[in-house]
């Protein structure tokens, strides 16, 4: 009997132990659902988003706060997923989002992360008409008049917490992204517990790109588990630009556990199920235009050619 106890006592201590160390990975994502989440919820992120699809909703204005201001108190973490800068000073005076597009309440930021891929066509979580992006930026912001903290924010799953996300192509040298691009390259061997407060400013505006009016909104989850849902994404369209030297800096960034590269840290699309995505912008009636002109064209030109080659014929058959 005592032997039967300890073999229990033993067994259950090593899936407690296993169930800590193992954690979860971008390997092995189909693992991700289980009872306690909503990895398998109607409303996950990320999607693809069909620019031929999209609603046109004019009213749409996103609105920054401190975007402009040097961030001062942040930090830095290699967490095994990303590196994320997490916000630390006070409430008041944080970077924050509103405008329609929230309701015009104001959404303070917590903290934001990369998503990046181990070459140029891979790497962001969204995705433009299939297209992804090399790199993608989230800004994680909550609704702090209604929530203490994000995590509050998050488990009310009432759309108080919004991410907003931009794409990042490789082009040319960014002299804004610098100061991140530095800190990336400092903590790509660095555990979570190695997280560094760090003195260098940030100015988020100069993550952003020049145009970011024009943009998209749905309703989604936290692409990480425990896959939250009830966010407010806003996903800018026209992507920022990095040099192929501050894109390295990223594929440096190793998991301190495993010891193995963090890139291609992104979630697999995933089903739209009905809901509605919403752009702030015509969507490129120019192109849809002469996409549809050329298809009805060339089937136009394939049946006169049939009807003259019928008629054209006919004549010289009823001729003889
Ligand atoms: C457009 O967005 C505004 C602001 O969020 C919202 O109140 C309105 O219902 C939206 N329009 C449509 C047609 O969905
Ligand atoms: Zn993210």
């Amino acid at each position: 009997m005592a032997k039967l106890f300890a073999i229990i006592i033993l067994l259950s201590c090593y899936y407690i132990s296993t169930a800590i160390a193992s954690d979860w990975s971008y390997s092995d994502q189909q693992s991700w659902a289980n009872g306690e989440n909503q990895c398998d919820g109607s409303s996950q992120s990320p999607i693809d988003i069909n620019t031929q699809e999209v609603y046109y909703n004019g009213t749409l204005k996103l609105d920054f706060i401190n975007y402009d201001h040097p961030l001062i108190s942040y930090k830095v973490t290699n967490n095994g997923h990303s590196i994320q800068f997490d916000y630390t000073g006070d409430v008041g005076s944080a970077p924050a989002i509103t405008g329609t597009v929230l309701n015009n309440e104001i959404f303070r930021l917590a903290q934001f992360h990369f998503h990046w891929g181990s070459a140029k066509h891979i790497g962001s979580e969204h995705k433009i008409n299939g297209r992804a992006f090399p790199v993608e930026l989230h800004l994680v912001h909550y609704n702090h008049a209604k929530h203490d903290t994000l995590s509050k924010a998050l488990e009310a799953r009432d759309g108080s917490v919004s991410v907003l996300a931009v794409f990042f192509e490789i082009k040319k040298m960014n002299p804004g992204f610098e100061v991140v691009a530095d800190m990336i390259d400092k903590l790509q061997e660095a555990t979570p517990e190695q997280s560094q407060f760090m003195r260098e400013t940030i100015t988020l505006q100069n993550l952003l790109p020049k145009n970011s009016e024009k943009l998209y909104r749905y309703h989604g989850s936290l692409t990480t588990p425990p896959c939250t849902e009830g966010l407010v994404w806003l996903i800018l369209n026209q992507p920022n630009e990095i040099g192929r030297s501050q894109f390295e800096k990223f594929l440096g960034v190793i998991d301190s556990h495993s010891g193995e590269k963090i890139a291609n840290n992104f979630r697999k699309i995933q089903p739209l199920n009905g809901r509605k995505v919403e752009s702030s912008f015509k969507p490129d009636m120019v192109n849809k235009g002469f996409v549809h002109m050329a298809t009805s064209s060339t089937i136009i030109v394939s049946l006169l050619m049939i009807f003259l080659s019928i008629v054209g014929i006919s004549p010289l058959l009823s001729i003889q």
